[in-house]
Parts: C-alpha cells; structure tokens; sequence
C-alpha cells in the first residue's frame, strides 16, 4: 500500500500556497492510489525545538548511557524518523521566508538528520540511508528566486534528501506570488499544471536520477533537478 507524508512548513498551515499545492499533488495521487495512507506533518502547528547542545548530546549519546530526557528527545526523533522511513513519497509544502526555508522545516532535517538511522559515514563518505523514495516539493514564494544565487533553498533542500538517500527529488515552483495579481494567477496556474503532470507520470517516474546538475525548466512551474 503506498504510503504518501506530507509535510507543511506554511505559518498559514493549510491555507499557504505551499500547503495548498502540496493537498492538490496529494489529491491527485490519491485518486491513482484510494488506498494510501496518508499522514501529514504540520510544522507550524506543532513545531519542533530549534536542535541545541543538550538535544545533539541526547543524539550521539550511547543508547545505554541515555538520560530519560535524552531517551525522550530520541523518541521524538523516533517517531519523525519512523514516518519518513515508511513513506514510498515525501510531499514538501515549502514556503519562502526571508531568503530561506521556514525555521520549522529546518528544524524537521535537524531531528531527522541522525547519524546510524538516516545516514552512515564510510571511508568514502556519507551514505543515505533512506533509499527508494520519491519527494515532490512544492515551492510558493512571493518574488522571482529559481535560477538565481537569491535561490538558497532550493540546492539546500535537494542536498539534505540526497544526504538521506532521498534522490529523486522534484520541485514545482510558485513565483511571484506577491507581484501582482496576474503573476499570481499564472504562476498557480502553471504550478497546478505541473503539479497534473507530475500526478500523470508519478507511476511511471523512475526512482533513479540519471543527470547530474541542475536542469531548470522554468522558473515558474516545474523545475525538476537531478544531482
Ligand atoms: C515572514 C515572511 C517572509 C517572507 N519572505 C520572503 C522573501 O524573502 N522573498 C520572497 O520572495 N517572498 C517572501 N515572502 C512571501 C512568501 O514567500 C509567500 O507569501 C509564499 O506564499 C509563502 O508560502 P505560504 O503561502 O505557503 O506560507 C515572505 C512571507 C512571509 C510571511
């Protein structure tokens, strides 16, 4: 049964574009797949703790030699990891703050980033350890960013979901958003237009990224990178 997690980052929780995006990918998957599961992740309404010495301690600390308020944190961290590891495909709602990914999504990758559980060190570098899985990020933002070096999140978020072994990664993208009404209207139309050809293709998609680098499609719409 496929299973599909949404995570929103929106400080308008449903209501942000990017949640809204995200809820009409997941629709349209829906409708290919009755049966999935589909838990969502609010990260606003229930965000998580900024990553501090006391936590990281709690992280590496051998699991035998655990304080019960270490023990707790690391069930926190547990349980986001168990929902991700579950997932057969990750939707990301991702709204654009101040230059850069929403604090609430930055703290997720900071609890799910666990060294021996989403990745492992080798002679010849970090391995993910969260292979085979699909993520679709649906990117809304008030300004014209995609392309340009004003685009942080954009190879950040990639690069994080390589790091866990995520490495079929999709972004749709929504700029413009506060420009004026008609750039508003056509970068949603064009981002629902990608997001019904992601929806048509998502069975047939391989899971493996053959390119290297970044291939922008366009700067409103879909923007699909492999790395
Ligand atoms: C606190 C805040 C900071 C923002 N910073 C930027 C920014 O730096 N650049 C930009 O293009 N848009 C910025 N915006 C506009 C958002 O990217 C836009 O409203 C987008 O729709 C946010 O996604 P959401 O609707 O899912 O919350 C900002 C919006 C807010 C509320």
């Amino acid at each position: 049964m496929t299973r599909i997690l949404q995570i929103n980052a929106s400080l308008n929780a449903d209501q942000g574009q990017s949640s809204q995006l995200a809820a009409a990918f997941v629709a349209a998957l829906r409708e290919q797949h009755p049966n999935a599961l589909i838990p969502k992740r609010d990260l606003a309404a229930e965000p998580l703790p900024h990553l501090d010495a006391a936590r990281f301690a709690a992280f590496i600390a051998r699991p035998e030699a655990r304080t019960p308020s270490q023990q707790a944190v690391i069930d926190e961290s547990n349980t986001l990891i168990a929902e991700l590891r579950a997932a057969d495909v990750l939707v990301i709602g991702l709204p654009f703050y101040n230059f850069g990914v929403p604090s609430q999504l930055k703290a997720w990758f900071d609890h799910i980033a666990r060294a021996g559980e989403t990745f492992r060190y080798t002679e010849k570098g970090p391995v993910g350890l969260l292979p085979g899985k699909k993520a679709y990020v649906f990117a809304a933002r008030g300004g014209l960013h995609a392309g340009t070096p004003r685009d942080s999140q954009t190879g950040f978020v990639q690069t994080f979901l390589h790091f866990i072994g995520i490495r079929d990664v999709r972004f749709v993208f929504a700029e413009g958003l506060a420009i004026s009404e008609a750039s508003r209207n056509e970068s949603l139309a064009a981002a629902h237009a990608a997001i019904a050809t992601h929806a048509r293709s998502h069975a047939a998609v391989s899971s493996t990224n053959h390119a290297a680098g970044h291939a922008v499609a366009a700067v409103s719409g879909e923007v699909a990178l492999a790395a």
